[in-house]
């Protein structure tokens, strides 16, 4: 049984915990490293979750942390970003990114965006196959992918309303 709910402030040690091993896992996914992230303090982490809004995905009686995503609005754009979207690998292909990503538009509809944009990574394959199921679709605007240069990234958008 997956529970999937908000994070707040106090929540920050569950979010360190989920958001290394985001960066552990996939590192080919993310802007950000895990060396970077590894030494930040509880302030750092609170700050993050201050920055925007996350929903984790906490599977059973041990509610162990099994995916995570973020979005957040930038004061220049109408659009929502979406961000540090993770499944563990052991619960992927059931069901429980759709759930995150269900929760997040869920959150996003009472912002009215005009859409919401993300980052991918060129070669991520499966998440771009996630992505265009949910009717995200790629814009053509580029550029290197922040944590490793040599590898490319592009925007993507889902239109709403
Ligand atoms: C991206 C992610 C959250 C998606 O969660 P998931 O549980 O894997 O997603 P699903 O299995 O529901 O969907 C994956 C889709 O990719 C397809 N797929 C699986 N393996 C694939 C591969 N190697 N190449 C291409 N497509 C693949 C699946 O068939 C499915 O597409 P479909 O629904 O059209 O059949 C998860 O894979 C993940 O955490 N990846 C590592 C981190 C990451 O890449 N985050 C995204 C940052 S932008």
């Amino acid at each position: 049984m997956i529970e999937i709910r908000q994070l707040t402030g106090d929540d920050w040690a569950i979010y360190r915990d989920v958001r290394l091993a985001a960066l552990t896992d996939a590192p080919y996914a993310f802007a950000s490293t895990v060396e970077r992230e590894a030494a930040f303090d509880e302030w750092q982490w609170r700050a993050q979750l201050d920055r925007a809004t996350w929903f984790v995905a906490l599977d059973g009686p041990a509610a162990l942390p099994v995916g995570l995503v973020g979005g957040f609005a930038e004061d220049d754009s109408a659009d929502l970003h979406l961000i540090g979207m993770w499944v563990r690998g052991e619960v992927r292909g059931r069901g429980v990114a759709g759930g995150l990503v269900q929760r997040f538009l869920g959150w996003a509809a009472g912002q009215r965006p005009a859409g919401v944009v993300l980052w991918v990574a060129d070669g991520n394959d499966r998440a771009q196959a996630f992505y265009r199921r949910y009717g995200f679709a790629a814009t053509g605007r580029r550029q290197p992918l922040p944590s490793n240069p040599s590898v490319g990234e592009e925007k993507w958008r889902l239109p709403l309303g």
